[in-house]
């Protein structure tokens, strides 16, 4: 019996600081608003010309470097965005030119805000089945691009981000004590609406008009008050489904690492649980919602300063624009 584990992480994000008060500079919003409603103290943007592959590649890279591989031991890669460069092919296709590793498969998993935990199952399940055996999973996003950078978007542009991070999974003995132990994965479309990005569309002739770009239909909405109500249920919900369906209790749990949506959803998610705070990461402070990377980044951080150690039990759980949500219990 095989299972899949985690070899390596990284992750890299763009060099532009925005800060609280350089966005009060753009719209009627200010430093104390922002950090009261979000946690949030500064977050990086891209700046004009930077792609997916800039922020995907480093990211990769260092993965491959904690894993100890080349590029070409790699066999696949999956590839979480809600923000591709261009409508397609995906973003994975652009990692994998630049990245220098073959002709291997490159899958783009369009999950939004748990697009990585859905691509670790991905990846577990070709792992597992002895499919492929060494997986890079990317979560990346460039957001700064697609959002109203107004008083008409403040409740959104305060909040969402850029960067990207990498896992290299590769197979374990399942006598190891090691690896990725469950998945609790979900969606309810009923709530499509409610965090999204209407246009462009292939439903519409053409697939953009002038008129939905004034209306700034192709940037994200969101009902903030909608996705706050349903993620602070679901995280904890989904996150205690998959600590059950790994045989434990949140007694064994050494770390959760929640999708950084919000502070105050991860507070709220912690306090439901009845968690202490060494058992919680947050980095939203520094880096803003990054969508799919928020997770990977918070991993790379954990393992590299040492907050994470061999046999920890690590718990992923994410909720976002689908909605969709999803965890994954990790012996690490
Ligand atoms: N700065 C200052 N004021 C702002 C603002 C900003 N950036 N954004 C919104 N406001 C104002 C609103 O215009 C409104 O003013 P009004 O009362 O005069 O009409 C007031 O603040 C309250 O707005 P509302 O949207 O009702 O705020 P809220 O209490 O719901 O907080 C969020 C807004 C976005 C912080 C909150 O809904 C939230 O955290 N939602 C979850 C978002 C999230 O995590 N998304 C990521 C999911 S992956």
């Amino acid at each position: 019996m095989r299972r899949s584990a985690i070899l390596g992480t990284g992750f890299c994000v763009p060099d532009r600081v925005v800060t609280n008060d350089d966005l009060a500079g753009l719209m009627d919003t200010s430093d104390q608003w922002i950090r009261e409603r979000t946690g949030i103290e500064e977050r990086r943007w891209v700046r004009e010309g930077q792609t997916s592959v800039d922020l995907a590649l480093p990211a990769a890279q260092q993965a491959l470097e904690a894993a100890g591989l080349k590029p070409t031991d790699l066999d696949a890669i999956v590839f979480a965005t809600s923000s591709p460069d261009h409508f397609c092919p995906g973003n994975g296709v652009y990692l994998q030119r630049a990245l220098g590793a073959g002709h291997l498969p490159a899958l783009d998993i369009r999950a939004q805000c748990p697009g990585f935990v859905y691509g670790l199952s991905v990846a577990d399940a070709w792992i597992r089945s002895g499919q492929y055996e060494r997986i890079l999973v990317v979560g990346q996003e460039i957001q700064s691009t697609g959002m109203d950078i107004s008083n008409a978007g403040r409740h959104i542009s305060v909040i969402f981000a850029d960067g990207a991070g990498a896992a290299v999974l590769g197979p374990v003995d399942a006598s190891e004590e090691r690896g990725l132990l469950s998945f609790d994965l979900h969606t309810d479309g009923d709530f499509a609406e409610s965090l999204w990005v209407d246009a462009p569309g292939c439903m519409y002739h053409p697939r953009i008009t002038a008129s939905q770009l004034e209306e700034g239909r192709h940037l994200l909405q969101m009902d903030g008050r909608d996705v706050f109500r349903h993620a602070v249920t679901r995280m904890p919900e989904s996150a205690t489904a998959a600590v059950t369906k790994a045989g434990y209790t949140w007694d064994d749990v050494h770390l959760l690492i929640p999708h950084q949506a919000n502070l105050r959803i991860s507070e709220a998610v912690q306090k439901s649980l009845n968690l202490r705070d060494d058992q919680v990461y947050n980095n939203i402070m520094r880096y803003g919602n990054t969508t799919a990377a928020t997770i990977p980044i918070a991993l790379d951080e954990c393992a590299r300063s040492g907050r994470l150690k061999r046999g920890d039990l690590l718990v992923l759980t994410a909720f976002g624009s689908g909605f969709m949500w999803g965890s994954c219990v990790i012996r690490w």
